[in-house]
């Protein structure tokens, strides 16, 4: 190009990318260690010829650089680099400027002419598309590294936790162990015989030693999911008899209660190929959670076929305290419970509906609830004859 248009030399200077000054990337015709170091900060003022060429798309002529007094800002290092005239163009793509394509001192200093510049010009818009291709694609990897790193980040952080949060249940877990061990001792009156007022206090002990028991394995859980870690092991499973399975471990609660509790279970119901430790969970949660919101009535357990999905339906419903309809949405949060003071009038802490929704997920089912408060909850979980995912 200089050779073209007998310029003695020419270069190539970018804007960096925080924008607050242009440098030099390729050059000609000057020497390397002057050039290097000069960095031009960008101004933002029309007086400023750079300025203008950057962000008006002028092209700058100067047949005697310094004579224009918008040039003294750049003085020193044009007079150090030893330039008497230039004609610069700027780089850019549409109306975003890359940088400056300049041409100097023209041989016997004769001015460029017009053919110099149109030839300037065509030249700089290749190199504004080259230019912004490599930069586009030294961006892309930059990217692409970045996510990389914080992927890797994100695994490690996940992994400490599961690996923390089950360290951390061990260590609670060995003194609750014993807390247990001990009162379940004092209450068989191993160390002698109970009075009035040690007895209720000792099944206080035992019920809550259960319940954070109950606390820590939810946790862990939920923290296992989370991380990926939960692995689906399938097979056929009998929804009736697990049903039945599970309101057996529940009917001591029930029974104390009076609530009867029915399984109605359509004819033909289909086996299902499924994670029955994963079900009965789910089981487990729905049940005891129909039992410890209903006083009277009666608990009925529905298993019926899901026909559009190919898909069985099990569906708990109770004659409880029921939910309102601005609660719904937040039952299956973490943590949450719809009234504190019913909280605690129930015990529980608010995990099981978050466990019984991810473990559905990991199962390809859902989970529907119809509610009225004072009247009663139905909660329906629909689960697939089989699994699509291969695990
Ligand atoms: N069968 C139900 N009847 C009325 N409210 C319910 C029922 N099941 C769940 N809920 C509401 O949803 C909240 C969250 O349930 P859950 O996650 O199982 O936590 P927890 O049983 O520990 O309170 C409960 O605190 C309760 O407010
Ligand atoms: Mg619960």
């Amino acid at each position: 190009m200089a050779r073209m248009t007998q310029a003695a030399r020419c270069g190539i200077a970018l804007i960096d990318s925080d924008r607050k000054a242009i440098r030099p990337h390729a050059f000609y015709g000057f020497d390397e260690e002057t050039m290097r170091p000069i960095e031009a900060p960008l101004v933002q003022d029309e007086g400023d010829p750079i300025y203008r060429l950057l962000y008006r798309g002028e092209t700058l002529h100067l047949q005697s650089i310094l004579s224009d007094s918008g040039m003294e800002r750049y003085r020193p290092f044009i007079e150090r680099l030893g330039i008497q005239s230039i004609l610069a163009v700027p780089l850019q793509i549409g109306s975003v400027p890359l940088g400056i394509f300049y041409l100097c001192d023209k041989e016997g200093q004769d001015p460029f002419t017009f053919e110099d510049i149109q030839l300037t010009q065509t030249i700089a818009n290749q190199l504004a598309l080259a230019i912004a291709n490599q930069q586009y694609a030294a961006n892309l990897e930059k990217v692409n590294r970045e996510l990389q790193q914080k992927k890797i980040e994100a695994e490690e952080a996940s992994r400490l936790k599961s690996h923390f949060l089950s360290n951390v249940s061990h260590e609670l877990r060995t003194p609750l162990n014993a807390i247990v061990g001990y009162s379940h001792l004092l209450r068989e009156e191993v160390y002698g015989a109970l009075n009035e007022a040690q007895r209720p206090a000792l099944e206080g002990i035992q019920r809550n030693a259960r319940d954070l028991s109950q606390l820590i394995s939810d946790v862990l859980d939920l923290a296992k999911i989370e991380a990926g870690k939960m692995s689906v092991d399938l097979s056929e499973v009998h929804l009736p008899a697990l049903v039945d399975e599970v309101a057996a471990g529940i009917r001591p609660l029930s029974e104390k209660k009076s609530l009867p509790i029915r399984c109605v279970v359509e004819p033909g119901l289909p086996r299902i190929n499924s994670d029955e430790s994963k079900i009965k969970q789910i089981i487990v949660n729905l049940l005891s959670n129909a039992v410890k919101f209903t006083s009277k009535g009666e608990i009925t357990v529905h298993l019926r076929t899901w026909p559009d999905r190919n898909g069985v339906e099990l569906a708990v419903q109770d004659t409880g305290i029921g939910i309102r309809p601005e609660d719904l949405p937040r039952i299956f949060d973490t943590f949450h419970q719809v009234d504190g003071a019913t909280t605690r009038e129930f015990g529980g802490v608010g995990l099981g509906l978050a466990i019984v929704k991810e473990l559905l997920h990991l199962l390809e089912g859902e989970i529907r609830v119809e509610s009225e408060h004072g009247k009663g909850s139905t909660f329906t979980v629909l689960l697939p004859v089989r699994n699509q995912r291969s695990h």
